[in-house]
């Protein structure tokens, strides 16, 4: 059992913290966020999560987690101190590194005795050892030590609990032997391969993985840009692609790109590093480019599927970044939306859990519903953005019925042509033959 505060009580600090608990450590969850503290607090979880509201409960009456805002006293109390507080995209590209440094000084004003700060968050190489540094400016007693590693996360939203607890690996990296042994003991509950490096190859790998899974992302869907020229259809492609186990099925589902909170600043933050240690990462520029280019396509469907889009009434189904999150961070409904409103169109949105998020980030103009039924009604397209099990499980000759004119243009690829024929519908999808 160790005693460990997690400092930044996000999607990664409450999810992984109350996972630490689950396996049976003492865990206190911090943050300045005071009104979010107060929410866990009174038991209700701030952000969707499936399985996270019933694993937090559980593990609060088990008396293993608490949560609080005094971050100071957490410190205090803890041998460990997880750092997991975001590292959001700068003006200029590169990783936003405020936060970080303000839990660094806090750790070092707090340091009351021997304790382990271990690096969650994502980020540049060189912070472990900047974080080092500002703790030793900032310690207020000078005879107490220290150690930094670095265990960057690599859960997703929407199975953030499954990918914690079953996780694939851990990447612990550190200069103390000792430390990076602590923290591989503390993972050995999860039954996952641990591996051990130095601190600056484990802030590498966490950049280099995401780099690599967007790499995949993008190769797949300027495949399917060439499918659609040439006659072939990508879903064929990349399920006959998938069966080499040098590439893997994984990560290879052709649509309207990647968003979230972690590809998109992640992919910039590493072409950032790369610039600074002068090297032109131009493939991981061109996977970005690529990305951009390919949000804007539904909209190319769309108008040549209705021709002018003026006046004419758009139902878009799906507003989060992926299924089974409310995050909107970087979705590419924040693109497709706002050009939608701008070219003329009535936009009548439908998210199960994001509209919520969505409101405040979307144009006034967008009407929300709380069907797919409601949303489709008189509409004359209707546009796919996220696949959650409502959408691609809609009731297609409701569908048909319900629409002014039945046109789907599907970002996702959740149906297949011979489907959509059979109910009489006009769809879009991406990679595929018309
Ligand atoms: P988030 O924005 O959801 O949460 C960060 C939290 O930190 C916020 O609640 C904020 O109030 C808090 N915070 C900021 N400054 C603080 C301070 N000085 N003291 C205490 N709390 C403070 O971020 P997130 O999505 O959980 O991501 C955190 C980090 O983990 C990022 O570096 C991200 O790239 C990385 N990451 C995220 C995911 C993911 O799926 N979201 C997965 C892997 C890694
Ligand atoms: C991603 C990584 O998968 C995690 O390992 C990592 O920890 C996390 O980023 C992070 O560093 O924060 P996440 O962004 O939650 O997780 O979700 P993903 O499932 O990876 O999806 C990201 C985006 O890629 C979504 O918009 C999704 O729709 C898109 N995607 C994913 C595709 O377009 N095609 C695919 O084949 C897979």
């Amino acid at each position: 059992m160790q005693k460990i505060a997690v400092i930044g009580t996000g999607y990664v600090g409450l999810v992984s913290g109350t996972c630490f608990a689950e396996i049976g450590n003492r865990i206190i969850c911090c943050d300045v966020d005071e009104q979010k503290i107060e929410m866990l607090k009174r038991g209700v979880v701030p952000i969707y999560e499936p399985g996270l509201k019933e694993l937090i409960e559980k593990n609060v009456a088990a008396q293993r987690l608490l949560f609080t805002s005094n971050v100071g006293e957490a410190i205090e109390a803890a041998d460990i101190v997880y750092i997991a507080v975001g590292t959001p995209m700068s003006e200029t590209g590169e990783a936003d590194m405020k936060y970080v440094k303000a839990v660094a000084k806090k750790i070092g004003e707090h340091l009351n005795g021997y304790k382990i700060v271990v690096n969650k968050s994502t980020v540049p190489v060189g912070t472990g050892e900047l974080v080092r540094q500002i703790i030793f400016n900032h310690r207020k007693y000078p005879a107490v030590h220290f150690d930094v590693v670095s265990n960057p996360e690599f859960l997703r939203e929407g199975s953030a609990i499954a990918d914690c607890m079953n996780m694939d690996r851990a990447i612990i990296g550190s200069t103390s032997e000792k430390a990076a042994k602590v923290i591989a003991d503390l993972h050995a509950p999860f039954g996952t391969r641990i591996f051990t490096t130095d601190l600056e190859s484990a802030e590498m790998i966490k950049y280099a993985a995401n780099a690599f899974l967007a790499t995949k992302i993008s190769f797949i869907n300027a495949i399917a840009n060439i499918c659609e020229r040439v006659g072939a259809d990508v879903t064929e492609v990349s399920a006959g692609m998938g069966l080499d186990s040098r590439i893997g099925s994984k990560f290879l589902q052709a649509g309207i790109g990647y968003g979230g909170s972690c590809f998109p600043k992640d992919t910039y933050a590493l072409a950032h590093i790369a610039d600074q240690s002068g090297y032109d990462f131009e493939l991981l520029k061109a996977v970005i480019r690529t990305n951009d280019r390919q949000r804007l396509l539904v909209l190319d469907k769309l108008g040549h599927a209705l021709g002018q889009l003026e006046g004419k009434r758009i139902a878009v189904l799906g507003l989060a970044f992926k299924p089974n999150t409310d995050d909107m961070r970087y979705a590419p409904s924040l693109t497709i939306v706002p050009e939608l409103v701008r070219m003329g169109a009535a936009v009548r949105a439908f998210d199960p859990v994001a509209a919520t998020a969505a409101r405040s980030m979307l144009p006034e103009a967008v009407g929300y519903f709380d069907s797919v039924e409601e949303t489709i009604e008189d509409c004359d397209a209707c546009v796919i953005l996220t696949e959650w099990a409502e959408i691609a499980g809609m009731d297609l000759t409701k569908v048909q019925k319900l629409m002014r004119a039945a046109v789907v243009v599907d970002g996702r690829n959740c149906f297949s042509q011979e489907t959509m024929q059979q109910h009489g519908i006009a769809y879009h999808s991406i990679g595929r033959r018309p």
